[in-house]
């Protein structure tokens, strides 16, 4: 276990390198030391099983529809979920072109060598003659990435900017993110929701997982999911304010004001209580900062939240 301010150290020398050379050995960091030293897909897959099931629970059809994701990031394990369980086109954007042929290659062997826990997972959502396609593919053709885009209907864009999208007005019937928002500063936030409400269709829906946590708290164990809410901006600032581990501390109340400022109304908002977190602010044993201190405790114990939202008419 790496402690978090360490980490934070880290993250900040390597931030300081040119772009391309900063990229390239941060990749290589977590490569060799950190997350991606073994890549499983599971959870990703998952998480584009977490956003169908929260479409459907929002009143709507996802099968044979044209989906955009937000933020990519190393794998499309969020696009290649939507497509096994139906997804007719999965654009998914990035504004950094993070997107790794290995890593997808190793959750797709991945996939293969663990056909029954995927089955599990997915449950009677999946498209088992889509598995099959997957499956064949994996053991009957050299890996490409761009072969495995063709495979599942997945249109990969990078760099390209969610704040000026290069698709049409009204071209998409589901709109996601998986653990992005809390990366992206409020302005740009509200920039980016204009936009999506210039892409979906008038009968459109959006679906986001955001997770409110401290992403140290992740890898260190020593500290609760909201240690993060005891720094000033300045004092927050100096161990993330770079681009490896962005946070922008919104809680889910100032989340719920940003949907309803864009002129989108919440269908379905399931946020998610951390029972930790809970028992840590009632016996007052984290000195929250001030911006922090207006907040209600059950609003400050919301570690993530999935919601549904759609533009208003
Ligand atoms: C923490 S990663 C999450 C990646 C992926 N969804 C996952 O769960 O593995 C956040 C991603 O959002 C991307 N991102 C940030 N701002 C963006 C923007 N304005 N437009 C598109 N992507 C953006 C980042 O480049 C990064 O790859």
């Amino acid at each position: 276990m790496i402690h978090w301010k360490l980490k934070a150290m880290i993250q900040n020398v390597i931030s300081l390198l040119p772009a391309t050379a900063s990229n390239a050995f941060y990749f290589w960091m977590q490569r060799h030391f950190g997350g991606l030293r073994k890549i499983n897909p599971a959870a990703r897959l998952v998480g584009g099983i977490g956003l169908w099931k929260l479409i459907k629970q929002s009143g709507y059809d996802p099968k044979g529809k044209v989906f955009l994701e937000i933020g990519t990031g190393r794998v499309p394990m969020l696009p290649l979920a939507f497509w096994l369980m139906g997804g007719t086109k999965i654009i998914t954007v990035d504004l950094h072109p993070y997107l790794k042929a290995e890593l997808t290659k190793d959750c797709l062997q991945y996939i293969v060598d663990n056909t029954d826990e995927i089955l599990n997972i997915f449950g009677d959502l999946i498209d088992e003659s889509r598995l099959d396609d997957l499956i064949h593919f994996n053991s009957n053709t050299d890996f490409s990435i761009n072969a495995f885009f063709d495979l599942c209907c997945i249109e990969y864009l990078a760099p390209a900017d969610a704040t000026k999208l290069p698709l049409a007005a009204k071209s998409i019937d589901f709109y996601s993110s998986y653990n992005v928002f809390e990366h992206i500063p409020p302005t740009v936030l509200q920039q980016i929701f204009t936009e999506s409400n210039r892409v979906i269709k008038d009968d459109g829906l959006f679906v986001h997982r955001i997770d409110y946590s401290d992403h140290f708290a992740h890898d260190d164990k020593s500290i609760s999911a909201i240690n993060f809410l005891q720094y000033t901006d300045a004092e927050w600032g100096k161990y993330a304010g770079n681009s490896y581990m962005y946070m922008n501390r919104m809680r889910h109340d100032d989340f719920l004001k940003l949907f309803q400022s864009a002129g989108q109304s919440l269908l379905v908002e399931n946020p998610v209580l951390n029972q930790d977190c809970l028992t840590l602010l009632n016996n007052q044993r984290l000195p929250l900062d001030m911006q922090f201190k207006e907040k209600s405790i059950a609003v400050l114990a919301i570690s993530g939240a999935w919601i549904a939202s759609k533009k208003c008419s």
